[in-house]
């Protein structure tokens, strides 16, 4: 049985913790919290305990970083005389880094990972990278606990993880920038709210399963729903024309740039 410590109990603390609470997972699982108001929230639904003693961090096996970047140098100097170098630290912090983490609480095992949003509904995507000083055994057991939320995605380098937050980990902004387009233009085209929210949530979510069951190209769906001198293939070629996709390439290279900014890069 592994004692887990989250540090931090807001959107992301408290869904990883959620998430492993419901998993089957050998866990002993508890949040530290600053908001008074948070910590009676959380313990109100019974399940998992939060409070703000630090002091149980001492005998946590694994500590769960899930607090703003911001105010990471201070959660560090709080915390770290209650650390010691066999417990492992995973990050969700974006812009921190490894090396900085290993400074700032003196320990070596740190695991840094990337999720998004959808963690909230278990449709997560979290990309994952560790120290060296973390074991194959040790890996396996993080990489079950970011796998409560959704899908988890190992990758070589903490430059690669600063990438997949163009991707990924800011990818639900992106999609929600493209369904708030369909959503204006198909109330102008007189649909009522609610007709409009579930044309774009079953358009998305249908296209979806069609790319994620069959092993087919998405130039090769688009080829699919268009016929020549047709409806579909005349707003594609439009979109073509505007240079809508080399505009969504840049945009994507404008987050990955700040996300290397954040990083010190
Ligand atoms: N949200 C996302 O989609 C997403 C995606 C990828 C990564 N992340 C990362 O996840 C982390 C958390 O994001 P979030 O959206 O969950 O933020 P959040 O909702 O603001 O949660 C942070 C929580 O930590 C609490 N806190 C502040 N100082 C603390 C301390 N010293 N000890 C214990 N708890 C403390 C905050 O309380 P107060 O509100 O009272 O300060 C707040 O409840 C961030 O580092 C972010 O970069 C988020």
């Amino acid at each position: 049985m592994k004692n887990i410590t989250v540090i931090g109990g807001g959107n992301m603390g408290f869904t990883y913790a959620a998430s492993i609470y419901d998993s089957p997972l050998e866990a002993k699982i508890q949040i530290l919290e600053k908001s008074k108001e948070r910590i009676d929230a959380i313990n109100s639904l019974n399940t998992i305990v939060a409070g703000d003693d630090y002091a149980v961090l001492r005998d946590s096996d694994i500590v769960f970083l899930a607090v703003k970047p911001q105010i990471a140098p201070d959660v560090f100097k709080s915390v770290k005389h209650l650390l010691h170098k066999d417990q492992l630290v995973v990050s969700i912090m974006a812009g921190t880094t490894i090396e900085t983490i290993q400074q700032g609480l003196g320990l070596d095992k740190v695991v840094r990972a990337m999720p998004n949003l959808p963690a909230q509904v278990n449709l997560g995507t979290t990309t994952y990278v560790s120290s060296p000083e973390v074991s194959k055994d040790e890996l396996e057991f993080i990489a079950a606990i970011l796998a409560s939320t959704g899908e988890i995605i190992p990758v070589a380098s903490e430059d690669q993880l600063d990438r997949s937050i163009g991707v990924s980990g800011s990818g639900p902004g992106f999609v929600f920038y493209m369904m708030n387009a369909m959503e204006k233009a198909a109330h102008d085209l007189g649909f009522a709210p609610d007709e409009a929210k579930r044309m774009i949530a079953q358009t998305v979510e249908g296209s979806v399963k069609l790319y994620k069951e069959n092993n087919i190209s998405l130039e090769e769906w688009m080829g699919r729903v268009s016929s020549k001198g047709g409806t579909t293939i005349a707003g594609l070629n439009y979109f073509e024309e505007k240079k809508i996709a080399e505009e969504i390439k840049n945009g994507i290279a404008v987050c990955v740039a700040r996300a290397f900014e954040l990083g010190g890069k």
